[in-house]
């Protein structure tokens, strides 16, 4: 990790100019200058290859991951989370019955802001609200039936765009906002932002991994990871990324990783979903 925070600071000291760290500036100023920046960065992918992370930056890596993606890892999440998804409560009801668009092809579409609770709502909180509402437990938000419910809803969404755009509601700036700070506040032992590994130091390494650029970080959530052999979603991600410089970990579904989830979901407007995916 030491030889790592050399190559940040010196990456820092060349003064980089925004996005890399957080501006006065509307939110469609913001997706512009983010996504220009990456594309300036790495003038060598395609602009639709974003949504592939680490692989969108390595042939290598690429062809692995593609070879492990004919038998994807998550295929019998799928599975499960369809007839999750269809079997209704002991109400009777379902999940079609209370979540947006009837529940599937909407992946690309959380999380948005819902102007009257005044909320972000995410897609786990979403799916928790319903059961609630019909006398169901909730579930676990970071791995297990969560993301197995997660992934099917991903598998159906495959191909839209995410269009998530923020309003002029000030409760919608201002949650918007806050997940900007969240992304570029610098945090835990290692005094690292989101910004520094995902963004200045993207397609860098730390230690022998290889940074994803932060465009398209989320697009094809839930992910399998080796590392996890099982799903996760991406709040486990984020807690997972804040625990690696020694931060503690914001709660799943805290107002912290909603915020922050909805930023970069914003900032990935146009990139298309592609979820569930596999990973390290
Ligand atoms: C010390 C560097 C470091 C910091 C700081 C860091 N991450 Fe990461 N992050 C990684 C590494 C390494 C990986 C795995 C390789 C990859 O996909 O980038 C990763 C992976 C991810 C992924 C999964 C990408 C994918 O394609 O599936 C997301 C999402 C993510 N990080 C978000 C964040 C957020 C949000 C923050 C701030 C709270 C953050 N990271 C802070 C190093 C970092």
């Amino acid at each position: 990790m030491r030889k790592f925070i050399l190559a940040v600071s010196t990456a820092l000291a060349v003064g980089l100019v925004t996005p890399t760290t957080a501006t006065a500036s509307t939110p469609a100023e913001d997706v512009k200058a983010f996504q220009q920046y990456f594309y300036d960065k790495f003038p060598n992918v395609a602009k639709d290859d974003f949504k592939d992370g680490v692989y969108a930056l390595n042939k290598d890596f690429r062809e692995q991951w593609e070879n492990t993606e004919e038998f994807p890892p998550y295929e019998d999440n799928i599975a499960k989370g369809e007839e999750m998804f269809n079997t209704p409560f002991a109400n009777g009801k379902t999940y079609a019955d209370c979540l947006l668009n009837g529940g599937t092809g909407t992946r690309h579409l959380y999380p948005y802001f819902d102007k009257d609770s005044g909320k972000l709502k995410t897609l786990e909180g979403e799916i928790n609200a319903c059961r609630k509402a019909n006398g169901e437990k909730p579930l676990k938000y970071k791995k297990g039936a969560m993301p197995t419910l997660t992934a099917y809803i991903a598998d159906t969404s495959r191909g839209n765009v995410i269009n998530i755009k923020v309003s002029n509601d000030d409760r919608d700036l201002a949650a918007y906002e806050m997940g900007k700070r969240q992304f570029y506040m610098k945090r835990g032992q290692l005094n690292l932002s989101c910004a520094d590994c995902h963004v200045t130091n993207s397609g860098g390494y730390a230690r022998s991994d290889l940074l994803s650029p932060a465009l398209g970080n989320l697009s094809h959530f839930p992910v399998y990871r080796h590392k996890w052999s099982a799903l996760g979603t991406p709040h486990r991600r984020f807690g997972g990324c804040n625990k690696n410089i020694r931060a503690k970990p914001f709660k799943a579904q805290s107002d912290e990783y909603k915020s922050l989830e909805y930023f970069l979901m914003v900032m990935a407007n146009g990139v298309e979903a592609n979820g569930p995916s596999s990973r390290k």
